[in-house]
């Protein structure tokens, strides 16, 4: 049996469809309901829907043999696990913004939103920049916007949302996008019918 954690949301939705399109159906997994966990027995497979930012925890302790995250939540994250394919879906950036008019001054302890500390702890880091993280759950831009925070480290994927708040990147940190990701052990044990997944995901 395989265990495949995928993340419940946008994101989780268009990549079961690449796992359909790849030959691998679960009835009900898109019915407007509150089920989470969903078998195929023909396929002796089994798939899930994870909060997104859970979906490591579950492929690295072992509960699913693989899974989908997005890059931002790995660089989150770090966890020990294997980072099989980009999936191509959900293709964004992690970005640095501030206000349009924003004068940094390197004297001072720059004061950053995020939903990703360790990720703009290490960024910073390694230019030497004392920082004070203010860690917040969504509508960033609201921080900068505000006076709560100097600049924001968050996903950018139109620019929509910065425009439409007078904000704009200062630096773009990563790319971004969802990966298949793998237990260490149940590849290991489990290496063909995981390469057989990836290979059916990979060439849509
Ligand atoms: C993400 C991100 C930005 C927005 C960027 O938020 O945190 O706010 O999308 O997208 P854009 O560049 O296309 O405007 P999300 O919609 O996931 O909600 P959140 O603010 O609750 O994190």
């Amino acid at each position: 049996m395989i265990n495949i954690a995928l993340p419940k949301g946008r994101l989780g939705e268009k990549v079961y469809g690449l796992f359909v399109k790849a030959g691998y159906e679960f009835p009900g997994m898109l019915d407007n309901n509150r089920k989470l966990v969903f078998e195929n027995e023909a396929l002796n497979m089994r798939m899930f829907w994870v909060k997104p930012f859970d979906v490591p925890v579950y492929v690295e302790r072992g509960t699913a043999d693989i899974g989908v995250a997005g890059k931002d939540i790995l660089l989150e994250r770090a966890p020990d696990v294997y980072e099989l394919l980009d999936i191509q879906a959900g293709k964004c950036k992690m970005a640095i913004a501030a206000k349009n008019d924003f004068h940094d001054n390197p004297q001072k302890i720059l004061r950053v939103a995020t939903e990703f500390p360790n990720i703009a702890q290490n960024y910073y880091a390694r230019l030497g920049r004392e920082i004070d993280i203010i860690a917040l759950r969504g509508s960033l831009e609201l921080a900068p916007v505000l006076g709560l925070s100097d600049v924001i480290v968050d996903i950018v994927e139109t620019g929509t949302t910065l425009r439409e708040n007078n904000l704009s990147v200062i630096r773009f940190i990563a790319d971004l996008s969802a990966r298949l990701i793998a237990n260490k052990s149940a590849y290991k044990f489990k290496t063909e019918a995981i390469d057989e997944i990836m290979r059916r995901i990979n060439c849509d």
